[in-house]
């Protein structure tokens, strides 16, 4: 367990793991390159880091066969169980972890959660409005470089360059941020942040 990382989200990591492994896996992935991102921006790191590993919690809901395709893309009918995860999630976590909540719900922009949990302050708000377009950067990035199915291999594991303007095409106000996840993930940054 990382230090300082609240013991009920390491629970709620562990129950989408244990029902999912790739999800389980994809979402610690999110979560370290969500981090490098809120470090470098001067962020509270330790906080987005476990929004990235509970970002897919509602995917419990989400059969396991459902979850596992990776050679095509789902269904129009799968596609709409797939959608309920951000619903799940956020209604899950509102009234025990509302800060992560709002990103299970709000990580998807075309089928977020509109609501914000009663709980949360106004500077709570800022807050997570400033997470949630990292983590939905991360998991956009994570997609394309782990998934195999036709809806990513055009551009899948291709040049720096080509991901690059994937990115910047699909998230035109953080460029600052896709400088930092490329240089996080493929660059000196994370090679430095892995050793120490
Ligand atoms: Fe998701
Ligand atoms: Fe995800």
């Amino acid at each position: 367990m990382y230090e300082g990382t609240n013991k009920l989200v390491w629970d709620y990591f562990a129950s989408i793991a244990a029902h999912h492994l790739p999800t389980g896996l994809h979402s610690i992935r999110v979560g370290k390159t969500a981090q490098c991102i809120g470090d470098a921006l001067g962020l509270d790191g330790v906080i987005i880091h476990e929004m990235g590993l509970v970002h897919d919690i509602g995917k419990k809901a989400v059969p396991i066969n459902i979850l596992s395709l990776d050679m095509r893309p789902p269904s129009k009918e799968e596609f709409e169980i797939i959608k309920t995860h951000t619903r799940v999630g956020y209604d899950l976590l509102k009234d025990v972890l509302p800060l992560h909540a709002c990103i299970a719900g709000k990580h998807h922009p075309t089928y977020a959660v509109a609501e914000y949990p009663l709980l949360l302050s106004i500077g709570d708000r800022v807050f997570v409005d400033v997470c949630v377009p990292i983590v939905t950067l991360c998991d956009f990035y994570d997609a394309l470089m782990t998934r195999h199915n036709t809806a990513y291999t055009s551009t899948n594991r291709r040049s720096v360059a080509s991901i690059r303007e994937l990115l910047e095409k699909n998230f035109p106000k953080q460029k600052e941020q896709i400088d930092i996840l490329l240089g996080s993930t493929i660059g000196p940054y994370v090679r430095k942040k892995r050793i120490a």
